[in-house]
């Protein structure tokens, strides 16, 4: 084998290498870490000295280097996959039958309130987000305001009726463990305090709503949220974990205006571990405290 030969080859590949890796920003430790390696090594090679030894090291680090970069190609790929294309949200299948919640909710309610209600909501983002795209193309920004209100109640329709069927199972209830039991004590007293505090703030919600448990990453604390409509109220900066649906189209079928009962029920179909799954990743966000 020519030693040198090899040698020009691989310092040739590795500047294409370098120019295409930096087109493509790739935020990806282990290949900048071979990068730099190959680098150092290529510049501190000799190249009518270089040894049989170097060669081969100079092979290994050409293997690995591929290997990353087929790697970082396949996490490209499943981050372009899970980005939502503008106006291209979909009705997620409900995760179980529609009569799984009974008696708490019924099978009528859940029909409706999945098929009709979720799915309008999906619609009107889908609306609202291509006719904002609408705007950017054409500059014709007269009905912003209209289709930003409209993003802002059919996308918080839309994700917040998402988390709901989420947080909800057939035999569900009991009460959450692991960490965020732990910070439910610490931030809310106790659990029945916790529960007393988010049962009072949904039926107290003026008119249209919901009552969500959130997670407010700069205090680092969890905190029981209202919202009127699906937008209103929202407090930005923090994460939705535990949303529960309290307007009538949730409960009026089963429980006429007798509101209190149906958030009382509920709570025998929530899905702790969901939402202790949820708590786990909005806790590894950290905003700077201010
Ligand atoms: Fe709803």
């Amino acid at each position: 084998m020519d030693y040198k030969a090899y040698f020009l080859e691989v310092k040739n590949w590795f500047e294409k290498i370098k120019l295409y890796t930096q087109s493509k920003r790739y935020d990806y430790e282990e290949l900048e870490d071979s990068l730099k390696r190959m680098d150092f090594f290529i510049n501190s090679i000799k190249e009518d000295e270089i040894t049989e030894n170097e060669t081969i090291s100079l092979q290994t680090l050409v293997k690995d280097i591929n290997e990353l970069l087929r790697e970082g190609e396949k996490i490209e790929e499943n981050s372009r996959q899970m980005v939502i294309p503008i106006g291209q949200h979909n009705l997620p299948p409900l995760p179980y039958n529609y009569n799984a919640l009974e008696p708490h909710i019924s099978n009528e309610i859940m029909k409706l309130h999945h098929d009709k209600h979720h799915q309008s909501y999906v619609d009107g983002l889908n609306r609202a987000e291509k006719m904002m795209q609408k705007a950017r193309e054409t500059n014709d920004f007269s009905m912003l305001k209209h289709w930003e209100r409209e993003a802002s109640f059919h996308g918080s329709g839309h994700y917040l009726h998402t988390l709901f069927w989420e947080s909800m199972c057939p035999k569900g209830g009991g009460e959450p463990k692991g960490a965020l039991m732990r910070q439910i004590n610490r931030d809310f007293g106790n659990y029945n305090a916790f529960k007393k505090h988010f049962s009072e703030a949904a039926k107290q919600v003026e008119g249209s709503g919901w009552a969500i448990l959130v997670w407010s990453p700069r205090p680092r604390r969890l905190e029981i949220l209202q919202s009127e409509k699906h937008n209103n109220l929202t407090q930005w900066d923090t994460i939705p974990l535990l949303p529960l649906d309290v307007w009538e189209h949730a409960y009026y079928l089963q429980y006429k205006n007798n509101r209190g009962e149906y958030v009382d029920k509920w709570w025998n179909i929530v899905k702790w571990p969901a939402v202790e799954d949820r708590f786990g990743k909005a806790q590894k966000l950290q905003w700077k405290p201010v």
